[in-house]
């Protein structure tokens, strides 16, 4: 309950960041994340984690050699993470989703298995949206994925643009009922 307040408290103070009242359910984060090959992957990298829903599954999921980095922009949800997830394979990032790079040694750059992602794409400024779905598309190897969500179909043609083809999924177990791109590079 806690987690819901701070939520809509942070919801309140940017709403253009945080872009959702609550945090999705944990049936959604298995719906995310249904296509990807934990057994196989090696880098994933999550964008706009929030309070971790889709964070704790992915880490009970993961290999004990895969990595995951964790960009998150907001103060209080950044704090809050690094703060409960004590993981070495995780390194969670206070910095915004298009500065993925940064972060990555040269050989890995190119090189992700996945990226899921959260960020509250269609109310981003589409300057911002595009650099972070580059961003994004760069550190995926040839056929790795994006996973985004969404709450309608607005992202389908922007997308599509960037990703040689992108499956669009639709649940209504989570609030508001959301829709899951799955996105493959070639
Ligand atoms: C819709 S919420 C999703 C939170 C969580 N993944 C969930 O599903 O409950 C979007 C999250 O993206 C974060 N965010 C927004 N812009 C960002 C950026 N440029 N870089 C990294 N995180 C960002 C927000 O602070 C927020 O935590």
């Amino acid at each position: 309950m806690a987690t819901k307040r701070n939520f809509l408290k942070e919801f309140f103070k940017d709403r253009k960041m945080v872009g959702a009242v609550s945090p999705s359910t944990r049936f959604l984060g298995e719906k995310m994340l249904e296509n990807i090959d934990f057994d196989k992957a090696k880098g994933l990298v999550e964008l706009g984690p929030g309070t971790g829903v889709f964070t704790d599954i992915i880490i009970a999921r993961m290999r004990d050699d895969a990595k995951l980095l964790v960009f998150e922009l907001n103060d209080e949800f950044h704090a809050a993470l690094k703060a409960r997830i004590n993981d070495p394979r995780v390194q969670i990032i206070h910095d915004s989703a298009e500065n993925i790079a940064k972060y990555l040694p040269e050989e890995e750059q190119t090189a992700q298995d996945a990226v899921i992602s959260s960020l509250p794409l269609m109310v981003f400024p589409s300057d911002l949206r595009q650099s972070v779905v580059d961003a994004a598309y760069a550190c995926i190897k040839p056929k790795g994925k994006y996973v985004q969500f969404q709450y309608s179909l607005q992202s389908k043609k922007f997308l599509e643009s960037i990703f040689s083809s992108v499956k669009i999924t639709f649940t209504i177990r989570n609030f508001p009922p959301a829709f899951v791109y799955t996105c493959l590079k070639k």
